[in-house]
């Protein structure tokens, strides 16, 4: 494999305006997803996970701690890559058919849902991730710290919300509810998460 490559976003950078301001997605994106890149393969290169799939040195290096940089780098790769996905401009909404039914059978509805998200993003401690997934059959809602991934622990991730500081903080300041009310309301992509169940 060569290098790996910054993801292209999937929109411009000031498509998510109002909710999320250009110059976040461009800090966010330009300089801490950049950089995580950029680490991961100083970190990688001429090692034994130079050539492995993204997904596989994350599996290989999670919980080592001689290997923490690389999980660190690799997963915030990975996190990042499938946040941006997880939103869209005119997102939110109702979920497609399919994932609404899923979504009724295992929180009721899709406001429980939602509210569940919310409650996730916003009170989990610190820097993370607050995410739907998959696991053994029933959707979920949980938080992961700092750069951890659910498929290391057999869970599928459908979407997810970035709740480190540098996702919010120059909108939002400390008001994280805020801007995760707005993200679910106005941004998330249901129709991603859908294709991640199917
Ligand atoms: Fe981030």
């Amino acid at each position: 494999l060569p290098p790996r490559e910054l993801a292209p976003l999937p929109w411009d950078e000031s498509a998510l305006q109002p909710v999320i301001s250009a110059a976040t997605v461009g800090l966010h994106y330009g300089k801490h997803h950049r950089g995580y890149v950029k680490t991961l393969n100083e970190l990688i290169e001429g090692t034994q996970y130079g050539e492995m799939p993204l997904e596989t040195i994350i599996a290989r290096t999670d919980g080592r701690a001689d290997r923490c940089a690389i999980f660190n780098s690799a997963a915030q790769v990975w996190n990042h890559d499938f946040y941006w996905r997880s939103m869209k401009p005119g997102g939110g909404g109702a979920p497609p058919p399919a994932l609404a039914r899923a979504i009724e059978a295992d929180f009721g509805s899709v406001e429980a849902c939602v509210k569940a998200l919310a409650e996730a993003a916003t009170t989990h401690f610190g820097s993370g991730w607050a995410w739907l997934v998959e696991h053994e059959g029933t959707l979920r809602v949980t938080a992961t710290g700092n750069a951890h991934v659910p498929f290391t622990a057999g869970m599928k991730p459908l979407l997810v919300i970035d709740v480190w500081e540098h996702a919010y903080y120059m909108d939002y300041q400390n008001r994280r509810a805020d801007h995760v009310d707005a993200v679910l309301r106005e941004l998330i992509d249901w129709e991603f998460a859908e294709s991640n169940l199917a």
